[in-house]
């Protein structure tokens, strides 16, 4: 907790994402932000810090953001969210950024334990399952206090796509996206409703297919558009609505990426599944009930997520 008994968010990475990050943090008044980058973007996080600072008045909120360079700013954050790391270029998979990104979050995680070994920490940097496995292990923090950020954006591209095809509000759309953050995740038709209609009954099967599709490529579309770098705007949300839940014990559930202990039949790896978050981190796994189909992808996805986190070597 800061010293002022405002919450403290530690945002770990001062780009694209990590700026919205503070943006967003600030303006739903979650807490006073600190957003650290190493040295050579000193300019960019003080400079993103002074920039938030002088909008607060337009908005009237009362937290404040710090650049910083220091790892002993970010002690005492009730909780994290972790950004660093290089984001990918057209034609290349997330797969591609294991082995910068592992470098990074060894070092991130490093200080993690050193400076805020009792944040709840939420990894959105990818490869994602694999980069929130090597997270929890090498910054030893208890499983219920570390998640991965991806099925709540999957989800919400999910929705919006449905949503854009039926020309109905997306309020009224829910929907689940299950498993790794990968071209293999799974959508759950079976399971979608818009206002409590099922998804089948409402979408032709050859449309619906094509939103499966789009939502499984969702983050390379962006990396398409981008060309220098990936998704900003829905990432930051998404960790966001997890840390919000955390800070304000809200118990949502939403789909995160877990430690499963035997849950969906996976055992010791983290894969995006429904969790209840509150002020106790992650405090529930749900089980979804799957038919054979259903559990045949799940099975594809984690398979995915199982040989990238396999090749790790910590
Ligand atoms: C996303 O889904 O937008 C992120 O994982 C970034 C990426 O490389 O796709």
């Amino acid at each position: 907790m800061a010293q002022n008994g405002k919450k403290k968010i530690g945002l770990i990475g001062g780009g694209q994402i990590g700026g919205n990050l503070a943006l967003l943090a600030v303006q739903k008044s979650l807490g006073d932000v600190v957003l650290y980058d190493i040295p050579a973007a000193e300019g960019l996080v003080k400079g993103k810090a002074l920039d938030i600072n002088q909008l607060a008045a337009v908005d009237g909120y009362d937290c404040r953001v710090k650049g910083t360079t220091d790892w002993k700013d970010v002690a005492g954050s009730d909780v994290i969210i972790i950004t660093a790391g290089m984001p990918r270029k057209p034609g290349m998979s997330r797969e591609d950024l294991l082995e910068i990104n592992l470098k990074i979050m060894t070092d991130v995680a490093g200080n993690i334990k050193q400076h805020a070994p009792n944040a709840f920490v939420i990894n959105v940097a990818n490869p994602l399952d694999a980069m929130v496995f090597a997270l929890h292990k090498i910054a030893g923090l208890p499983k219920h206090m570390v998640a991965g950020m991806a099925g709540v954006l999957d989800t919400s591209r999910f929705k919006c796509f449905v949503a854009e095809a039926l020309g109905c509000s997306i309020r009224d759309v829910e929907a689940l996206v299950l498993g790794g953050h990968g071209d293999d995740m799974v959508p759950l038709v079976r399971h979608s409703t818009v206002g409590g209609v099922p998804l089948t009954e409402l979408i032709a099967k050859d449309k619906l297919d094509a939103i499966i599709k789009r939502t499984r490529e969702g983050g390379a579309e962006l990396v398409g558009l981008y060309k220098t770098g990936s998704a900003y705007f829905g990432p930051a949300a998404s960790a966001i609505a997890m840390a919000e839940s955390f800070l304000q014990d809200r118990k949502r559930v939403l789909p995160a990426a877990a430690l499963l202990e035997g849950q969906y039949g996976i055992n010791g790896y983290f894969f995006g599944v429904p969790v209840q978050i509150g002020a106790g981190g992650v405090e529930k796994i749900h089980t979804v009930e799957l038919n054979d189909g259903e559990k045949a992808e799940l099975e594809k996805s984690f398979q995915s997520v199982k040989k990238t986190v396999d090749s790790v070597k910590l």
